[in-house]
């Protein structure tokens, strides 16, 4: 009795032991696989990019270098929108993917090109606070990096949404300033949704900021310099701006389009709306006149597009940073000077990378749970017991083995035999 109550016991220790290290193989495998998912591949990922080469400093000019990162519509989900496990993993992402971003790049600027809230347009002023405070957070930065803000349609709300409330909360978190300029590069921050062109008060506001700039701008041109109407103003470094904005200028349709993350085929050639997808043909014009920019930046349509305007002015429209909007987001890394520029694109990690690594090792722990518990491993164990017991099948497999493997042999044997 004793030594069968003993045997029971070292058994149930052997038993409970197994399942210990099953415990702790699993939580050691699920550990490992979110911190790759959910840290590591950040870096992996992003490490890789690197900042683009300007032709003119591989010749040896000695002009200041400035490092810009691009990013649009970010749309940080608010109080009505979307389950709350969609906006906690979507801010998780951004956040790793910003702040990543920054620890392996170190730009000295960041613009995020509008659409950084999702409900700005209409959230209550709690709503909005607790947006913003959530914000500043993800796309926090030590401060010898400039985070630079332009308004989105979603942050400010469209034109008919659009109101001196909602701008002013906006220009309160983010500075109203429309001209942004360092080391010797000149930007634009365009309000966009305002450049509706039916002279609301907001609009011809907008309008007469834009024209003061322009008018600064042109005295910073050397010929134009002492005339009279630009006085003894402290004067811009030359160099043609940079344009930022959220809509992008007026184009007919994303139909010329191309790469990995431009539109999606059967989305490109639908005809673009002025005013709500895009500028109208206008105000398009008017920025084009009057700012004369070298770049034209903008966001909006969540999807990669390279147009070339009249004049041979480039637009880069930028696609959305968030994966809620797409599968392979991206940031635009430029280095700039005042006469030069080179842009390169880095992607984040694509969404489905993460979700295929989750599910194989979903599948891994599953496989490793029921082969604990024997349930997977008995057609295996059948199959072995079926070699090692000599049933007749297995023994007329067994029988075929001790036969000759050469054929004469098999002629010997049948003679002997006769
Ligand atoms: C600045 O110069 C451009 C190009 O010559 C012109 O189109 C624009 O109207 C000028 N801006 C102002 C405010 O005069
Ligand atoms: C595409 O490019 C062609 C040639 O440059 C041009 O004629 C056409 O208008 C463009 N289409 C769109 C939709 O931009
Ligand atoms: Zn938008």
């Amino acid at each position: 009795m004793v030594l069968i109550r003993w045997v029971l016991g070292r058994q149930d220790i052997r038993l409970l032991q197994r399942r210990r290290s099953l415990l702790l193989t699993l939580a050691a495998i699920v550990f490992a696989v979110l911190l790759f998912c959910e840290f590591f591949i950040y870096h992996i990922v992003i490490f890789q990019c690197s900042w683009p080469e300007l032709k003119t400093t591989a010749h040896g000019a000695q002009e200041p270098l400035l490092k810009a990162m691009f990013l649009a519509d970010t749309h940080l989900l608010g109080e009505r929108r979307g389950h709350w496990l969609d906006k906690l993993r979507r801010e998780w992402q951004m956040e790793r993917a910003f702040q990543t971003a920054l620890w392996w790049l170190q730009p000295e600027v960041i613009f995020i090109l509008g659409d950084i809230f999702d409900e700005g347009k209409w959230s209550s002023s709690q709503a909005w606070a607790d947006d913003v405070q959530r914000f500043q957070k993800m796309f926090r930065h030590p401060s010898h990096m400039q985070l630079k803000v332009v308004a989105g349609n979603h942050d400010i709300g469209f034109h008919y949404q659009m109101s001196e409330y909602r701008v002013k909360r906006f220009e309160k978190v983010f500075s109203p300033e429309r001209l942004f300029s360092w080391k010797g590069v000149n930007f634009v921050m365009v309000n966009s949704v305002a450049l509706e062109g039916d002279g609301c008060d907001i609009c011809s506001q907008a309008e007469a900021e834009l024209v003061e700039i322009s008018h600064k701008l042109n005295c910073s041109r050397e010929q134009v310099q002492g005339s009279d109407q630009c006085g003894d103003g402290q004067w811009l470094p030359w160099s043609a701006p940079v344009l930022l904005q959220h809509y992008p200028l007026y184009r007919i349709s994303d139909a010329n389009c191309s790469g990995d993350d431009a539109a999606p085929p059967e989305e490109r050639s639908i005809p673009f709306e002025e005013r709500y997808d895009v500028l109208s043909r206008e105000a398009s014009q008017k920025l084009l006149w009057w700012l004369q920019p070298r770049l034209v930046l903008s966001g909006h349509t969540h999807s990669a597009c390279e147009v070339l305007h009249a004049g041979g002015v480039p637009e880069i429209s930028i696609p959305s940073f968030s994966w809620r909007n797409r599968n392979n987001p991206s940031f635009i890394m430029g280095s700039l000077t005042s006469r030069d520029y080179a842009l390169s694109k880095c992607y984040l990690p694509f969404e489905d990378t993460v979700l295929t690594t989750y599910c194989g090792a979903a599948g891994f722990v599953l496989v490793l749970v029921l082969a604990h518990f024997e349930c997977l491993a008995s057609p295996f164990l059948f199959g072995w017991n079926l070699l090692r017991m000599p049933t007749p099948t297995t023994r007329f497999f067994l029988d075929l083995r001790e036969l000759p493997s050469k054929p004469w042999q098999w002629a010997e044997q049948e003679t002997t035999a006769a």
